[in-house]
């Protein structure tokens, strides 16, 4: 096996991507650079309001954006009180790279990663550093430019399925449709063979109450100790999709045919004893691959879309694209490079409303940030955020304007929606390209207008959602 890269840029964008990828630059120093010779002063502040041990807990599960957006008034380190406990909130572009590159001083550790773990296993999304090289090694040909024309196919196939019974006038809840469309393509390409469409759609359904379930038992574990029909739920969807995962392992191990799909690299993987992954494992993984690609995923499209809405001369631009490019026939994965502003769209929408929207680290050693001391153990959250709308980084940075990534408005080391250096996102094109074909699948066809004018309450989950989001269609 060859020595794996601990810093991989996952791969060239096949997307159109006419500007190159800000956060695809290597940096040789994991220190904050001073942008004009002189090393940045931060400021440090705290957030007030703090409630008796909820602490900031309450404005982040009723107004989570309100709370955020006021964070920066209070300076580049904001310390916050999740119940009895201080994270330090840092949104600043030179902050950010320190955090996450800076692997010896900050880890994936704490609470919170141990909850994910204990639910759906130690995956390469979880794992903590010391494992991490090893994991990513075993995912990283999982997603091989070579292998993403196959899974384009499959996006493309999903998008007009799930549109095919759309009819003008109906409305529909987009949030909950690209959840769908995301849920879909995650199970056909990790395992496109041995799976009929009925058994298919079950784990998929499945894979939906439980994604939507971990949030729950990380924030509130004490659900699960009394019976109640959500649990009852989520333990059998939970049964269900180990099930239906180790059936499907024990088919592809018995047949030994190479499917070409994300299980059959999975299964192929050999360490340097030649020793294959169990089926502990391979579940452990394939769980991380839904878990980290599917809400991402489908949060962005949903985003995309009711921005879209909102802003009139975005849609007219993105419809005279896709009409000159698509004359009423359906998306397919060869049309993408001639697609950069339904790119641009999808760029836009995750500048506004990073999915990852807060990375968080644990100090493993006493350590300092922005200045002053942090000792091991600290919680640092990396606002993606409120990093991506800085004022003083992004002209009118609150407005939604896909046409600012042709304008060069985008600084280089302010948008990193899919985070950075040896931890940054395996699935970033994948994730991209899946919300491009969604937005030109749905776009060429579909004019979509909010039932309510009322601005979305996002739901404050691991993933920045907005929630339920009725939409009327009317044909194009
Ligand atoms: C638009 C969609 C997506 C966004 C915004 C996103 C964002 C991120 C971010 C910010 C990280 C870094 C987390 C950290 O450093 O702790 C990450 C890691 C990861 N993502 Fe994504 N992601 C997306 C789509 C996907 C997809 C489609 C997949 C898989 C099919 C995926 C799989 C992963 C995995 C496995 C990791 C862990 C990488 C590692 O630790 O080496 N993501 N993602």
């Amino acid at each position: 096996m060859s020595e794996p890269n601990p810093h991989p840029d996952p791969h060239p964008d096949p997307a159109p991507n006419p500007h190159p990828a800000p956060n695809s630059h290597p940096h040789p120093h994991p220190d904050p650079k001073p942008r004009h010779g002189r090393a940045p002063s931060f400021r440090h502040g705290q957030a007030p309001g703090a409630w008796p041990l909820l602490g900031h807990l309450p404005y982040l599960a009723t107004r989570p954006l309100a709370f955020l957006d006021s964070l920066p008034g209070h300076g580049d380190v904001v310390r916050v009180r999740m119940g009895t406990r201080t994270a330090h909130v840092v949104s600043h572009p030179a902050l950010v790279r320190r955090v996450l590159t800076d692997r010896g001083s900050f880890d994936r550790s704490g609470a919170l990663y141990e909850k994910v773990r204990a639910l759906l296993g130690n995956g390469l999304a979880t794992c903590p550093n010391a494992e991490h090289r090893d994991q990513r090694r075993v995912l990283q040909p999982a997603f091989h430019p070579s292998l993403m024309g196959r899974y384009a196919a499959v996006m493309t196939a999903e998008a007009q399925a799930l549109t095919a019974p759309w009819r003008s006038g109906a409305v529909v809840d987009v949030t909950e449709e690209a959840f769908r469309l995301t849920t879909a393509v995650a199970v056909r390409t990790l395992f496109s063979a041995g799976i009929t469409p009925r058994a298919a759609e079950e784990l998929r359904e499945a894979l939906e109450v439980l994604l939507r379930g971990v949030y729950t038992r990380v924030v509130a574990p004490a659900v699960d100790r009394v019976p109640s029909p959500s649990r009852r739920r989520y333990q059998r969807a939970l049964a269900r999709w180990r099930t239906g995962v180790a059936a499907i392992v024990a088919s592809y191990r018995a047949t030994g045919v190479d499917h070409g799909d994300a299980l059959s690299l999975l299964l192929a993987v050999r360490d340097e004893h030649g020793r294959s992954l169990s089926d502990a494992e391979l579940g452990d993984q394939v769980a991380t691959l839904v878990l980290a690609g599917a809400e991402t995923t489908s949060s962005v499209v949903a985003w995309a879309l009711r921005l879209l809405a909102d802003r009139p001369e975005a849609t007219a631009r993105l419809h005279e694209e896709l009409d000159e490019v698509l004359p009423g026939r359906p998306v397919s994965p060869d049309d993408l490079p001639r697609l950069p502003y339904t790119g641009d769209v999808v760029r836009e929408a995750l500048r506004l409303y990073p999915p990852a929207w807060a990375v968080t680290r644990t100090t493993t050693r006493e350590t300092e940030l922005a200045g002053r001391p942090l000792p091991p153990g600290s919680t640092v959250i990396c606002c993606l955020y409120l990093l991506q709308r800085r004022q003083d980084l992004f002209p009118d940075a609150a407005r939604f304007d896909p046409g600012r990534w042709t304008a060069g408005e985008v600084p280089r080391d302010a948008w990193l929606p899919f985070g950075l250096g040896a931890t940054k996102c395996v699935g970033d094109v994948f994730g991209t390209v899946e919300a491009t074909l969604a937005i030109a699948a749905i776009a060429s066809r579909w004019r979509l207008t909010p039932v309510s004018p009322r601005p979305p309450r996002p739901v404050p989950r691991i993933v920045l959602s907005p929630g339920p989001q009725p939409m009327r269609l009317a044909e194009r």
